[in-house]
């Protein structure tokens, strides 16, 4: 949620900053800014209202701003409506001071009436501002940058990434993080700051991920790092491992459609590895046999999409490991007095690794006593860094808002662990491992087999944009895939659409059910693929008009019914949602292209939200 990034080097910063923000839109698309700050014109701001293309055309590119050391900022709106002056970067009443901030500073309107009473007077709306007044006011008492920035750490609550900028210092960029996320880059001609891997991926892969409470000068030759107390601390580099062609387009009209045609290439990164000799091996676990053993009941805490994952893995690891669990909402979990305690096995689902919710969730489960196992697919993300074990899906970067291949490697790493705690538990026959062992290593050639088609769901969708209200129903894997595709529908094409258990639509839902209503009905779960039809049956009695999903077994029975089928391979059934979810995604995505929306940056949303 908003996107951070800093340059201090030896090239012109504008244009190394709007490529930046260009590459981390998708945390934030409502407004966009960048001070620059130069010798002779000092410093120079300019911010607008809409996208970062707004931006470019306001500085021509970046070629109206002059200097080597600059700030930008992509933002979701929280505190003010987005508009040109509550945008990124605020500058402080003498203008000496420009500050770019994600999080929120909770104190932040008392802070204002104080320093109002000092005679300040704001311009914004926002609570960032209140942070560059601040910091004026405190560098006007003690004229030294990093400890005006000090003290104002110690006077703000709440959560923030900075980065600063002062016309009194030429060659630094100062930097402070607490719970949002911030990582320093040592490039060649220069040196960074990013809330994201990818705004600098370009420049360099050596990086370090800052901690809550540390501040960082940055200068072209050297980035040092100091603890809230200003003790001079030693980082430990990393070394990014993305590929820069894996953040870009390369050719697809969308990062979501690029991103679904990724989902085999993905999948096989994420299970190949971790597959020897017919056996799951996840080297970087290191949940003790005995803890596993006493585990009583399993937590599985996420958000959105994530969450979808944890309500597949809910009836899949329940079946495998035959221990209770539980699928929790983060924002809810946080707050409910939950009954976790040292015998909970808690995994957290989160593809950015930067989700507050998720993050607040996990803490208060470890709090209570709770071991806990991390699924992320940013690396060195604060949840990735925080948690007991973490096992990362691999997936690559993912850009467009609306997930589709971080859900579908969550998906089967799950399923790896799974499998790998039912063979510890002694809970699963070795036929039953083995089966789904081999199918997991198959399904990227069968995933590859529905992407063949996407013709098909392209022309389902030019039948059905129109509609306004779409229902998904299914049984037990089905109900939690509908979840998603529903999710996915809504995201990004703006129709309203819910998912239902099928068995659960004849105590209310079906009332809305009347002639011509879209209904999507998954049959992919053979279980009770005899159950499902008959509520297909149902609300095809009622007019609705039936989009199914179901697998080639099934597939006769279900035309013979359905208005339109979709069919996917057969596979085992436990994994049967890794391929059904992608017809749904890709319905989602030509539904939206039809209504003309933009896919990659749905209104309203953001990628990684970093704030309650
Ligand atoms: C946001 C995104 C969703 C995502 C959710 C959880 O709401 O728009 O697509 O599923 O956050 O994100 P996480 O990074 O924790 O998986």
């Amino acid at each position: 949620m908003c996107g951070i990034i800093g340059f201090a080097g030896r090239e012109q910063a504008a244009p190394i900053l709007l490529d930046g923000l260009e590459r981390m839109e998708y945390r934030g698309y409502d407004s966009a800014g960048i001070a620059v700050r130069s010798a002779t014109k000092g410093l120079q701001v300019k911010k607008t209202k809409g996208r970062l293309q707004v931006l470019r055309d306001l500085t021509h590119d970046g070629a109206e701003l002059e200097g080597t050391l600059g700030i930008g900022h992509t933002r979701w709106a929280t505190h003010g409506e987005p508009n040109d002056i509550n945008a990124h970067p605020h500058v402080s009443e003498n203008g000496r001071i420009a500050l770019v901030h994600n999080g929120i500073i909770e104190n932040y309107l008392e802070i204002k009436e104080q320093l109002q009473r000092h005679g300040v007077t704001f311009t914004s709306d926002t609570d960032s501002e209140v942070v560059a007044q601040l910091l004026e006011f405190h560098y006007n008492e003690c004229h030294n940058m990093l400890e005006a920035v000090g003290r104002v750490l110690r006077r703000i609550q709440g959560s923030y990434a900075f980065g600063i900028i002062c016309s009194d210092y030429p060659n630094a960029l100062i930097a402070a993080r607490k719970d949002s996320p911030l990582i320093l880059g040592f490039g060649e001609n220069g040196n960074f700051i990013a809330s994201d891997v990818t705004a600098i991926i370009k420049h360099t892969r050596d990086v370090v991920y800052m901690d809550d409470g540390e501040i960082a000068v940055v200068t072209a030759e050297n980035i040092d790092v100091f603890d809230s107390e200003m003790n001079p601390l030693e980082k430990k580099h990393s070394q990014v491992d993305w590929d820069v062609s894996a953040a870009e387009k390369g050719g697809y009209a969308h990062f979501m459609f690029k991103e679904i045609m990724e989902q085999p290439e993905a999948i096989r990164k994420t299970v190949s590895p971790r597959v020897r000799e017919g056996r799951v091996v996840l080297d970087d676990l290191r949940l003790p046999a005995e803890y596993v053993r006493d585990i009583s009941r399993i937590f599985i805490i996420a958000c959105g999409s994530s969450y979808h994952v944890g309500m597949v893995s809910k009836y899949n690891w329940e079946r495998l490991l035959r221990r209770p669990v539980e699928v929790c909402l983060a924002s809810e979990f946080r707050y409910s007095d939950p009954l976790v305690d040292e015998k909970s096995l808690v995994v957290v689902i989160s593809q950015s690794g930067e989700t507050l919710d998720t993050m607040a969730a996990m803490r208060e489960a470890k709090r209570l006593g709770a071991r806990t196992l991390a699924i992320v697919n940013v690396v060195g993300s604060s949840i990735a860094r925080e948690a007991d074990d973490v096992l990362y899906t691999w997936a690559g970067p993912e850009i467009a808002v609306a997930t589709t291949k971080a859900y579908s490697t969550q998906l089967v790493l799950m399923d790896l662990v799974g499998l790998y705690l039912a063979d510890l538990l002694g809970t699963v026959e070795k036929s039953e491992y083995d089966a789904i062992l081999w199918e997991l290593q198959t399904l990227p050639e069968k995933l590859e087999q529905v992407l063949t088609h996407v013709e098909d769901i392209q022309y389902f969708a030019s039948r059905y944009f129109n509609h306004n209200s779409i229902f998904f129903i299914g049984r037990n894997l089905d109900y939690a895939m509908g979840l998603e595709g529903s999710l996915k529908l809504k995201e990004i094409s703006y129709i309203h659409s819910e998912a239902y258990a099928s068995g659960e639509l004849k105590h209310g839902t079906i009332s809305l059910i009347e002639p011509g209503t879209l209904v999507v009905a998954l049959g992919t779960y053979a279980a009770l693929f005899d159950k499902s039809m008959s509520n297909v049956v149902e609300v095809k009695a009622r007019g609705a008009e039936v989009l199914a999903v179901t697998t080639e077994r099934f597939r006769e029975k279900m035309e013979k019914t359905a208005d339109s089928t979709v069919v996917v391979p057969d596979t085992h059934p436990i994994l049967q949602p890794s391929l059904g979810v992608v017809p749904l995604q890709l319905f989602a995505y030509y539904v939206a292209l039809q209504r003309g929306c933009d896919i990659d940056k749905p209104r309203n949303l953001a990628k990684s939200v970093t704030v309650e």
